[in-house]
This record gives C-alpha cells, sequence and structure tokens, in this order.
C-alpha cells in the first residue's frame, strides 16, 4: 500500500511517499481503507521529533517509532479483530489511530465511533483530535456554565473553531481572538464579538471572563490573568512556541503550581481520544450544533506540502488529506 513514511525526524522534507506492507488488526483493532486523515500540529511535533521531551516519552529516541505519520482518520473498515463488537467490516466509522497518512490503517476500537452519517469522510477526519482536545477544554478543565462569558485565543485554528460551537452550544457568550484575515471566518461560525489582536489587546482590562482557552499564542501567566473575572478559569491548551526541550509544557507547569494560591483556576490539558467522547462530538454534529471547518484539502502525495501548509499558519480551521 502506499503511505507516508519517514526514516529520520526533520521538516517536511524528510516525508515519502511510499510502498510499505499493510498494517495488520491486532485483537482490539480494525483495519481502515482510509478515506480521509486530519492535518494537525501534533503531526508536526511527531515529524521533528520538537520538543526533545517527545522522544524521551517513548515516541523514538533518534528516530520516530512509528515511520508512518498521520492520527486523525477516516474510512471503511476492511476487518475487525476477535475481540472487536462495535464494528463489522463496512462500516464507515473516524477516530485516531496511528499511521493514517496511508491506505490502510490500524486503529483501536476504543478510540473510533461510526462516522456521523451527515458527514463526508473529509469532514469527519478534520473531527477527532481538535474536537476531542475543544470538548475537554471546556467540559472538564473549564466546567464552562451557560451564561458565562468565554474567550477563545486561537479561534480560527483547528481546536479553535470546534470550541468556539461548543462553547456557543453550552449557552456561552463567545469572544474569539484571531488575526485580521480570520476576523470574517470566526464571525461566521458564531462568536458574539471578535477581537484582532493585531489592533486590540483582549487583556487590556476593558472586558473580563469567566473562561479562557489559551489555545494560541503562548502568552505568559501574568498577560492572560487580567482578562480574568475574579474566581474565572484559564485553561491552558497550545501555544506553538516555547523551548526545544519542553515546548510549551513550562507554563502548564507554572499555572499547576500558582492555581492553588489564589482566586483564579489555571489548568493545563492532555486531551483523551475516547470512543465516548466521539459519541457526543457525533451527538452534536447530528443535532446541527456542530460542523467541521475545512480550509483545504490535499491528496496523500500532497503530505509535506499540507503540513508546510498549516506550520506556516495559512489555515482557517481544519487541513485534511483525501485519498
Ligand atoms: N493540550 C492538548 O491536548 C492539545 C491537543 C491538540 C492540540 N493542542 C495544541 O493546541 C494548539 C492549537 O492547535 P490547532 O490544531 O488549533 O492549531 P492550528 O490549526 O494551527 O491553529 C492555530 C491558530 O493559532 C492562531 N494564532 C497564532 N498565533 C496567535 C496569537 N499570537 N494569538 C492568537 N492566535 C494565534 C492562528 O491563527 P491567527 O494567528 O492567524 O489568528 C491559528 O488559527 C497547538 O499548539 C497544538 O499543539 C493541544
Amino acid at each position: 500500500m502506499k503511505a507516508i513514511v519517514q526514516d529520520t525526524y526533520g521538516s517536511a522534507d524528510v516525508l515519502a511517499l511510499r510502498d510499505i506492507d499493510r498494517p495488520v488488526a491486532g485483537d482490539n483493532e480494525v483495519l481502515l481503507a482510509v478515506r480521509a486523515a486530519g492535518v494537525d500540529p501534533g503531526v508536526w511535533h511527531l515529524m521533528t521529533g520538537m520538543p526533545y521531551l517527545l522522544r524521551v516519552l517513548g515516541f523514538g529516541l533518534r528516530k520516530p517509532k512509528v515511520p508512518t505519520r498521520g492520527r486523525d482518520v477516516a474510512g471503511r473498515v476492511e476487518s475487525v479483530g476477535g475481540n472487536v463488537t462495535r464494528f463489522k467490516p463496512g462500516d464507515e466509522v473516524y477516530g485516531a489511530c496511528e499511521g493514517s497518512f496511508a491506505e490502510y490503517a490500524a486503529a483501536r476500537e476504543d478510540r473510533l465511533a461510526h462516522k456521523p452519517a451527515s458527514l463526508t469522510f473529509e469532514q469527519a477526519a478534520a473531527v477527532p483530535i481538535s474536537a476531542w482536545t475543544a470538548l475537554q477544554a471546556l467540559r472538564d478543565a473549564g466546567e464552562v456554565k451557560a451564561g458565562q462569558h468565554v474567550l477563545v485565543v486561537g479561534a480560527a485554528g483547528g481546536v479553535g473553531t470546534f470550541a468556539v460551537q461548543l462553547a456557543k452550544a453550552s449557552g456561552a457568550e463567545v469572544t474569539g481572538v484571531c488575526s485580521t484575515t480570520k476576523v470574517d471566518l470566526v464571525r461566521s461560525i458564531g462568536t458574539d464579538h471578535v477581537i484582532d489582536y493585531t489592533v486590540e489587546d483582549f487583556a487590556a482590562g476593558t472586558r473580563r471572563y469567566d473562561l479562557i482557552l489559551d489555545i494560541a499564542g503562548n502568552r505568559p501567566l501574568s498577560r492572560l490573568r487580567p482578562a480574568l473575572t475574579a474566581k474565572g478559569t484559564l485553561v491552558i491548551v497550545g501555544g506553538e512556541a516555547g523551548g526545544k526541550w519542553t515546548g510549551g509544557i513550562g507554563r502548564s507547569l507554572r499555572a499547576a503550581l500558582l492555581s492553588p494560591f489564589i482566586g483564579h483556576r489555571l489548568r493545563g490539558l492532555i486531551s483523551k481520544e475516547t470512543s465516548a467522547d466521539l459519541e457526543v462530538l457525533s451527538a452534536l454534529i447530528e443535532a446541527g450544533e456542530l460542523t467541521p471547518v475545512i480550509e483545504r484539502s490535499f491528496r496523500l502525495g500532497e503530505a509535506a506540502k499540507a503540513i508546510r501548509h498549516l506550520k506556516e499558519g495559512n489555515a482557517r480551521g481544519k487541513v485534511v488529506i483525501t485519498l
């Protein structure tokens, strides 16, 4: 089968389209004929092995342990392992796996759900990692409530476009933060207010928020906290700067250490890939409350181009690879 593989860590130049063996599904896995695969910053981190902490955490010291790139997946079930009960050959599913930039991928049953009938494969592949993250940031770490004022920093990106819609579905009043050329997009997905961070400082003190999701920008805690209400919550989701050893993790550690001693609740987030939460997202999608925003699709052989496109900050919503 054709797949996007790499032999060494590095820039997108290390990726190659090659013929490799089809994966074999284990007892708790299904074999998928991949129809589409989402692209997100995690793909870039696994490709480059940056920050170095990733390598120490078991992703491969000198080269990636899993040579095939891609995590988000949507496709059709070809065969199922002996312990799989929820899926059968022919089912259309979506979720996360290792190596989705390939014609076939093996995926754990507990990281998949049936694809919502209203979504194309391309749309479905855009959902899992970004929407899991947005859901868990709002519901679990943020404990969002109806009527709260929520600020989404990084509202135009993969996680942000889901976070805005999920916060609105929770009954919150939502302000999205993005750069100038993305203001129209962020307004179009239902935000009540949009702040263009190139012309306005959301932390200038004119407005305070019950909950801030900090998805992008790596602003220090001292810049974010003034925008919180007295008992407000800050959830640190991501941000692509930070040192080459630990990336953005330092901010989350500082937040965890500081939080017990102040009125604000400061939380980090490590999202969990569960089929239960994918079912929650499917229900919202079927109810018309959540729609993936796809900026652009690339062919499998253009995976390097797709990753560069995302990394350069061009994407409005999600970038997807279709097969
Ligand atoms: N904690 C977790 O478990 C978890 C899970 C998934 C992803 N993440 C992380 O979350 C982050 C976002 O992921 P994503 O998929 O949404 O990435 P993405 O699709 O690349 O979007 C990133 C967004 O950040 C915006 N941005 C860049 N600089 C900014 C700034 N200074 N202020 C405000 N916005 C800024 C960009 O648009 P504009 O600047 O042009 O508006 C872009 O829309 C990444 O760091 C990713 O690694 C964390």
